[in-house]
């Protein structure tokens, strides 16, 4: 494994601490995730016609905290998630982590955040059909590597993966390929995977949106366990109230701009 950096929690809001992380090519250890937005805006264009989406959306998720985003479909849940996760950047407006603006980091910077910091689950889960389930869950590691950095530890990774693999309960499932699984257990496939890169926060958009509800309601379980007990910084973007609710807070989204911010569990 390559060498470890761990930030100074006091360093947590000092633009130099996430500067000094991104800047670095090992693999490193970031501070919890404090995520806040100010003021965003973004619009996509039909044609000649621009669609605003988002009008001035201010959110902030607390170190630890899980936190739901609900909206009718079409209300910006995605949009604003793939923002957060510089997946996209905003027309207006920043993001800040633990108080430092990242979305206007180099490309470089941004892509060592995306691949550091923030994990991300969808609700058709992405997996690579042609490997197994070990293979999709060793995947990030495999890109983030030389291939002789990786062939270096591959004992060592593959050992990380089994141990993640059988924390979200698929150890019985290790070389089945995703055409194998079902719906759950793909979405455990694929929680795993964004879990073998240690990410602070993770950026869920609906995650059970294609199962049933009791499937559903397990991975919410394992969610939430993954929230309490590892600390990670959830951010879940989800339509069904009843899922929502099962997050510390729920921000609600319409045309584009915060309705309401509810307390929830
Ligand atoms: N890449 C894109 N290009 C054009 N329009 C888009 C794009 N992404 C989203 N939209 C439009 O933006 C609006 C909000 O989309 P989205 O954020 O996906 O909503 P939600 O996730 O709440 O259903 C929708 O009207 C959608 O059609
Ligand atoms: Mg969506």
């Amino acid at each position: 494994m390559s060498q470890t950096q761990t930030i100074d929690p006091s360093d947590v809001g000092n633009r130099s601490a996430v500067q000094s992380v991104v800047n670095k090519q090992e693999t490193v250890k970031m501070p919890k995730g404090q995520i806040s937005t100010v003021a965003l805006e973004k619009s996509y264009f039909k044609g000649q016609h621009k669609i605003p989406v988002l009008r001035g959306v201010e959110v902030a998720v607390n170190e630890g905290e899980f936190v739901s985003i609900v909206g009718q479909s079409g209300s910006g849940k995605s949009t604003l998630l793939h923002l957060i996760g510089l997946l996209d950047t905003p027309d207006v407006g920043e993001i800040l982590m633990n108080g430092d603006r990242i979305d206007d980091l180099p490309e470089k910077s941004r892509d060592q955040l995306r691949n550091h910091v923030f994990g991300f689950i969808f609700q058709f889960y992405h997996l690579l059909p042609e490997l197994s389930l070990l293979e999709n869950v060793m995947s990030p590691l495999m890109i983030r590597h030389s291939l002789w950095s990786f062939w270096k530890q591959r004992r060592a990774m593959r050992e990380q993966a089994c141990e993640i693999i059988a924390k979200v309960g698929l150890g019985h499932r290790m070389k089945h390929k995703p055409s194998e699984l079902s719906g759950g257990e793909m979405q455990r496939a694929a929680i795993a995977r964004a879990l073998i890169t240690k990410p602070t926060v993770l950026l869920a958009d609906e995650p059970t949106g294609n199962l049933d509800s009791d499937t559903g309601g397990e991975i919410m379980d394992l969610l939430a366990s993954l929230n309490e007990h590892d600390r990670l910084t959830i951010v879940m973007v989800t339509h069904d109230d009843s899922i929502a609710r099962q997050a510390h807070r729920i921000v609600r989204l319409k045309e584009g701009r915060i309705e309401a911010v509810d307390r929830a569990a």
